[in-house]
């Protein structure tokens, strides 16, 4: 059975919720691998709105078992208010279709306070992921099997002692008692053991058995610890590498897929060389909906950049692209593109015809206006990957498959 990699290559919210979704029905397992809460995938099935952050989004397939990876950072109370969430929209989350690695680590309230104190020069989420993922790299992190031997307790309060003393030697800022923090989190702490397991085995055993497995992206390629436009970036691993070290098995994938929006968004603070300031930017974000699915801040809105499309291509091996809000780019004429940058560093923009035509009811990519496929066509050939999927709206049914040749 074919496996799967979603990712996002740009920075993030590029519709990878929609396109895993859109997947999820052929696949029998769904895997995270990094990140935590600040993700915010959203999905909307026959009109009805899921907004997910750490429970991957093959959760709305009903079928699929979801894994949380050892790459990623669980807040409990968070995951716990999701499953919550999840439960009363009316689908099922039992440990049997949800599975979280005892090797993730967690993210306690004082990460979040943590982050939230320090975090505003990037433009955090503000969830405590930095601190996380931090703690993870000085080997003081806290992992989920703690929760199963019960002894996350002792090692929140030493690590909640040493932020309190922090906070309040070097920054001046009072963090609540260790107790009161322990209590709020003993209810989610109840929740969320019982899907604590070895998940890296049970994947393993998935893969030997021929199952199909999708791993999700959180994030995108630009926000990489490594790959992205550091230090303007978020704290994990989000290319493919971090899919192995964040599941803990080696997947041959067959599909690599770039989630690649029609133009370019941005939440947080850093580089943006295609980022328009002007009305045609509040048009964009205006078009898209461009507010963010988990802090509700606006994402800032450019044209799309070739060039570092290709930057991310590189770094993942991507060889299908799902071309994603298309739709939003009706009535803008022309539509510009960056393909390259002058030896001075200035941007080349090339400028594409637009189409007028309201798309969002197109079925068949063959029945989209004439400019608007020569756009699609445009962003392939440059970037030498096939569009294999293009989607006009955020509607599961608003996804259409291209045939290559
Ligand atoms: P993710 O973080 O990559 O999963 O993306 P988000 O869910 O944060 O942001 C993408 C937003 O665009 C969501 O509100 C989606 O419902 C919406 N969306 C996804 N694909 C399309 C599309 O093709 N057209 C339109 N208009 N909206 C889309
Ligand atoms: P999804 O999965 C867009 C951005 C933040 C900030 C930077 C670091 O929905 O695409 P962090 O809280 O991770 O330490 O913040 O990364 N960021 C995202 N931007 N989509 C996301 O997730 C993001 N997750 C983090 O805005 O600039
Ligand atoms: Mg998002």
């Amino acid at each position: 059975m074919p496996n799967t990699i979603v990712l996002g290559s740009q920075w993030g919210d590029e519709g990878k919720g929609k396109i895993v979704d859109g997947l999820a029905a052929n696949a029998d397992v769904v895997v995270r691998f990094q990140g935590g809460a600040n993700a915010g995938h959203t999905v909307v099935v026959e009109g009805k709105k899921y907004v997910l952050h750490l429970i991957p989004s093959g959760i709305l397939s009903k079928t699929a078992v979801n894994i949380i990876g050892n790459g990623c950072v669980v807040d409990v109370i968070e995951l716990a208010a999701e499953l919550e969430y999840v439960a009363k929209e009316g689908l099922e989350v039992t440990p049997q279709r949800l599975r979280v690695s005892g090797g993730a680590h967690m993210v306690t309230p004082f990460h979040r306070l943590f982050d939230q104190m320090l975090g505003a020069h990037i433009g955090t989420t503000g969830r405590g992921i930095g601190p996380a993922y931090r703690d993870k790299a000085r080997r003081v992190g806290v992992r989920l099997e703690s929760l199963v031997d019960d002894t996350w307790r002792d090692k929140v309060k030493t690590l909640g002692e040493e932020y309190r003393h922090l906070a309040r030697c070097v920054y001046d800022q009072e963090f609540p008692p260790v107790e009161e923090i322990i209590a709020q989190m003993e209810p989610a702490v109840a929740v969320v053991k019982e899907f604590v397991g070895d998940t890296q085995a049970e994947l393993f055993e998935a893969l030997q058995a021929g199952k199909s497995i999708l791993f999700e992206g959180a994030q995108g390629t630009l926000l990489d610890i490594d790959h992205g436009t550091y230090p303007f970036v978020t704290s994990s691993s989000t290319t493919i590498g971090g899919a192995y070290t964040g599941s803990g098995v080696f997947v041959d994938f067959d599909h690599r897929i770039a989630v690649v929006k029609a133009y370019t968004t941005r939440v947080g603070n850093g580089p943006f060389p295609t980022e328009l300031t002007d009305e045609m930017g509040a048009l964009l974000q205006k078009k898209g909906h461009e507010f963010g699915a988990t802090t509700g801040r606006p994402r800032r809105c450019g044209w799309l950049d070739l060039p570092l499309l290709a930057r991310s291509a590189m770094a993942n091996g991507f060889n299908e692209i799902a071309l994603t809000k298309l739709d939003c780019l009706s009535g803008i004429d022309p539509i510009k593109v960056a393909v390259g940058r002058t030896p001075s560093g200035e941007i080349e923009y090339v400028e594409l015809p637009g189409w007028s035509e309201n798309i969002e009811s197109v079925q068949k990519v063959g029945d989209l206006p004439e400019a608007c496929k020569d756009y699609v066509q445009f962003i392939e050939d440059q970037l030498g990957i096939p569009v294999r999927w293009v989607s006009v709206g955020p509607d599961r049914a608003q996804t259409m498959t291209r045939e290559i040749p």
